[in-house]
């Protein structure tokens, strides 16, 4: 396979898969919490064991594409883009890149105050966060409200900003007529 380079006209390969890997696993972790409210308490116990399991992946998917992202410079805005939507673009940019970090980050403080082990995948048990085990449930109390608080406040939020995310590439794809959408889908030929 040969790696498309990021260029001045799209994304490089390592960038796009990182994206799409990244977003369809927090679609999915979002779907799980949604779609087991109702269910009797094992089958909730067993989903929310996936949702941590791709959770934490999100978290170290995240980390790469941050560090990837700090050294691999996006492609160059499109004509045409206002100065307004060039700012509201790089602020939710900004703002996603902080929660794919954040989100997962606080589910895994979260799960470290309580002294269950956090099993990946059921290959092996993902180590609590450093410093956090060991605590009374006294202690960690207010550790785990504080984590929850964050990570549900914070998960909920990319139900709402997605669907802008989705509706500002559909805008750029079918209003202004541009690559931006085009240039993160591997394989796809740019407008000229
Ligand atoms: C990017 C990935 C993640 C997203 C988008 C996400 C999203 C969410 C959301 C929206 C909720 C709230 C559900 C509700 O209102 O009932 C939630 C709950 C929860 N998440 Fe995550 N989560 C992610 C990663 C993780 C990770 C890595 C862990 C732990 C290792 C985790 C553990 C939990 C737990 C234990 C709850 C239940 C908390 C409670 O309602 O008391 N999550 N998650
Ligand atoms: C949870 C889901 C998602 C997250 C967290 C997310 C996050 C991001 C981030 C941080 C960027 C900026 C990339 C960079 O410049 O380094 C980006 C770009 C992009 N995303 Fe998403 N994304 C998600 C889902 C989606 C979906 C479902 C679509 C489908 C339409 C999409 C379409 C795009 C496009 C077209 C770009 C390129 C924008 C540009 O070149 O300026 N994203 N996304």
């Amino acid at each position: 396979m040969s790696l498309t380079p990021v260029s001045p006209q799209r994304y490089g390969t390592v960038a796009m898969s990182l994206h799409w890997l990244i977003a369809l696993a927090i679609i999915a972790n979002l779907a799980i919490v949604f779609l087991i409210e109702d269910m009797p308490r094992p089958d909730r116990m067993f989903w929310m064991g996936w949702h941590k399991s791709i959770g934490l992946t999100v978290l170290i998917l995240s980390l790469a594409r941050v560090a990837w992202r700090l050294t691999h410079p996006a492609p160059a805005h499109p004509v045409g883009i206002s100065p307004a939507q060039r700012i509201a673009g790089a602020a939710l940019h900004h703002l996603f890149y902080l929660m794919i970090i954040v989100v997962p980050l606080a589910g895994w403080l979260m799960v470290s105050t309580n002294p269950r082990p956090i099993p990946f995948f059921g290959l092996f048990d993902f180590p609590a966060f450093p410093g956090l085990s060991g605590m009374t449930r006294e202690e960690a109390h207010p550790y785990h409200e504080l984590f929850e608080n964050i990570h549900v406040l914070v998960g909920w939020a990319f139900v709402f900003l997605v669907p802008v995310h989705i509706a500002a590439a559909l805008y750029h794809h079918h209003f202004l007529k541009n690559n931006v959408l085009l240039r993160m889908i591997p394989g796809s030929k740019l407008r000229p």
